[in-house]
Order: structure tokens, then sequence, then C-alpha cells
């Protein structure tokens, strides 16, 4: 990869690798982690909806723009912004890129756990009988300093070994085949879950409209998740999109990941809740739901353990792809703005966020009493980008691409293959008005209603 922005960068070699690997971004732990316990503890149906039409909405439309910034710009988000829509522009930038990085400051983690459960999972104790043991099981293993934190180092370090072998050779690669596994793998699981008895009950939990449970925080938390599982706001799409070839039509592309996402986290939570359901569990139990409830799915199949070891080979994979690419854009920016080698970045950025992590993942015990701003560490990184920091980047493109630099983002969505409905004057007037008007209104109302101001 070279080192300018304005100099010839790595491209995806095809299209259906971009689409693989951008959905590879936007699909992770988010729907399959933490949709499962956000909607458990959001009131289920009432975050699902607000979450489906901010993606569709919101989501997409600024999605488009991400992209569209990136690749006209040839740059990441610091790049970006002060390139398309001049120097002012450029905090958005940053607050995208930092973003992006504290992202995997709690998302590498949540990957360590992951590590854990797959190695469980392999040397046959991925399955359990009895569904009481479940939630002491996570805790013991959370709350345990020494183990997460080694969980979490092998997640980081996988995922800067990727990033340092290039996009073409790492990213790539690796989306193609392991993206359509997990599809295959959650569908599977999902068949068995909704076959349990009393399983149904969670799926109502989810499908059925509550308008009682509905709060400010709850809203905001819906538009937070449908922007923390889209990556939208935190820079890395933005850099995915300067790889991107002008042979692609953006809007298009777009479209199949904002897709895949939705799909994903409605599978993650039909695959979770069910089962949470018909093992009696409470589906607010918070962060550790997914890997409390998982091992009694398996208990209740046959070959179970070969189905724990898919099953957490799949979130291991999914959490990689998505650390991959932000982990990808942190190191790209020291590689553009501060002409880094791009080993130097990689080493800069995995150890700073290995101690960030280290942090994170000493909040379930030795430092959960350690509080900041009434969080724990875990709390506030995975609290501050989801509902701070990419609703402020969303704020910013939607400005900057859909007005200050909309001549350039229009070209944009404009080139590609691909004619016909996606680069209409119709969708693209829809386009720049949910950018422009609903964008900004929306994230300004949703948030003022979250923090009280009404
Ligand atoms: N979009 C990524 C996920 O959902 C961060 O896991």
């Amino acid at each position: 990869m070279d080192a300018s922005p304005s100099a010839s960068r790595s491209v995806w070699t095809s299209r259906l690798g971009f689409i693989l690997a951008s959905a590879g971004s936007a699909v992770g732990l988010g729907a399959i982690w933490k949709f499962p316990y956000m909607a458990g503890t959001n009131g289920g149906s009432v975050f699902l909806l607000p979450y489906v039409f901010f993606t569709l909405t919101i989501g997409l439309a600024l999605l488009i723009g991400e992209m569209a910034m990136g690749r006209s710009a040839k740059g990441g988000a610091a790049t970006a912004y002060a390139k398309l829509a001049g120097r002012a522009w450029a905090p958005f930038g940053l607050i995208s890129v930092a973003t992006g990085y504290f992202v995997l400051a709690f998302y590498s983690v949540v990957g360590g756990w992951c590590v854990y459960y797959l190695a469980q999972a392999v040397v046959g104790n991925g399955a359990v009988t009895d569904p009481s043991a479940m939630r002491s099981a996570f805790e013991t293993f959370s709350s345990a300093g020494t183990l997460p934190v080694l969980c979490h180092v092998v997640f980081l370090s996988a995922t800067a070994g990727v990033v340092l072998c290039g996009v073409e050779k790492g990213i790539e690669r690796v989306s193609k085949v392991l993206m359509p596994l997990l599809f295959i793998l959650m569908c599977v699981l999902i068949v068995r879950g909704l076959t349990l008895p009393g399983a149904f009950d969670g799926v109502r939990f989810l499908f059925t409209p509550d308008p009682s449970a509905f709060t400010g925080e709850a809203l905001l938390n819906a538009m937070g998740f449908a922007f923390f599982s889209l990556s939208v706001g935190s820079g890395s799409m933005m850099n995915y999109g300067s790889y991107l070839s002008s042979r692609v039509n953006i809007p298009t592309s777009t479209a199949w990941v904002v897709f895949l996402a939705i799909l994903s986290s409605i599978l993650g939570g039909l695959m979770i809740m069910p089962a949470v359901f018909a093992f009696g569990l409470s589906p607010d139990a918070g962060p550790g739901l997914t890997f409390a409830t998982m091992p009694a799915v398996f208990g209740q199949l046959p070959m179970g353990d070969l189905f724990a070891v898919a099953f957490y080979l799949c979130l291991f994979v999914a959490a990689l792809t998505s650390a991959i690419s932000i982990f990808e854009m942190s190191s790209q920016y020291l590689v553009d703005e501060w002409n880094f080698t791009r080993r130097n970045a990689v080493l800069l950025v995995g150890t700073t966020l290995g101690i960030l992590g280290i942090l994170s993942a000493l909040s379930f015990g030795p430092l959960k009493d350690v509080t900041l701003f009434g969080k724990t560490f875990f709390d506030l990184f995975d609290y501050a980008t989801s509902n701070i920091g990419m609703p402020i980047g969303c704020l910013g493109i939607a400005l900057a691409a859909g007005w200050a630099a909309w001549p350039k983002i229009e070209a944009e969505l404009r080139t590609g293959a691909e004619a016909g409905f996606w680069r209409s004057a119709g969708f693209l007037t829809f386009l720049r008005v949910v950018m422009v008007v609903f964008s900004p209104i929306v994230i300004l109302v949703v948030t003022a209603k979250a923090i009280g101001l009404f």
C-alpha cells in the first residue's frame, strides 16, 4: 500500500470482494453479541423497529455518503473532509478516526471472549446441559483478571496480523470465504433455537410492538446501534471507500451492505432471544447474554460440541473482519497523515489499543468499581463511541457529503457500471434530502430527548 493519499492506493480486486469486506466490517459482534443484549435491555421490539428504521434511512444515506467521500478524496476521514469540503471540516475527520479507534478498545475484549469460548469448544466444553450454570460460568471467566486480558491480546494480535498482510492479500481473501459460512451457520442455529419449547416468547419479545416500553434513551441506543452496526461515522467505511475502483456504483453496493447488516442483526436476535426465553434466562442480562445463552443451545443439539466450535469460529470471524476494518483505518491514518510506514503504524495502534483494551477487559473484574462519568472503562468506550462519536461523525458526513461537497459526491454516485434506480435523479434527490435535512434533525432531536432536554 502506498504511503501517499493521492498516489495509487490499494484497490479491491472485485465488486464482490468490496461488498463482502464492507459487509464483513458491518456484520460483526454488533449483530451477534450487541444486538441481542441491547434489544434485551431496551424493550425488544421497541429497540428493533427504530433500529431498522434508522438503518434504512439515515444509515443507508450516510453510508453511501461516507463511501463516496472516501473514493472521491482517495483518502480516509482525516484527508477526505479537508480535501472535499475545506479545512474547517477537518475536525469531523479527526473525531471519526478517534471514534473508530476507541471502538476497538472494547471490541477487542469481546473478540477475546470469542477466542476463549472457541478454545473451550475445541476441547469439548462448548455445550452445557445445566442452564443454571451458564451465567455464572461467563461471570467467572470475564471477571478473572488475567485470562480475559490474554484473550484480548490474542484477538488484537490476530487483527494486527491480517492488517499487516495488506488489503488484497489479507482482508479480502478472509472475507470472501468466511462471510457466507457465517450466514449458513446462523441459519442452522436459529432453526434449533426456534424448535425449543417456549422459544416463541423470544420471537414475540422481538417483534410485537410495545409502546409502553418506549423511552428516549432506548431511541438513542437504537440510533447509536444502527450506526455501530453499519460502522458508519467512525472512519472505517470512508477508508474502505477509498480503496474502491471507480467501476463500482456506490449506492448499489452499499444497499447490499445495509441489507446484510439488518439481516444479520435480525438473525442474531432470532438466534439468541428464543433460547433466552426457552431456558428461562433474563433478556436484560447485559453484555454476557450471547455467551451465557449459546452453550445451553449446544447442549440441546446432537453433536453440540461440533456446533459450538462452528459457532464460535463464526463469531470470531465476524468480530475479526469488523476489527480489521477499524484497525486498518487507524493505521492508514498514521500512514497518510504522519508518514508512518505501515509496519510502524500497525505497531503503534496495536500497542496503544492493547493497553486501553486491558482497562476494558478488567472492567468486569479488578476494575469493576473504577468508573468515569458513572461508567466502567468498557461501558464508557462503548457508550461514548456509539452514542456520541458516531452521531457526530454522521452529522459531519450528512453536512459535508450532502451540502458542502455535494457536486463531487453526486458525480461519484453517478459513476460505475450499474445503471437504473440507484443513480436516478429521484433516488439522488431522496438521498440528499435525507442527508441534509432528515439526518441532522433526527440526530439532534434523538440526542436532545435522550439527555432529557425535552
Ligand atoms: N459494525 C461492526 C459490528 O457490528 C462494528 O460489529
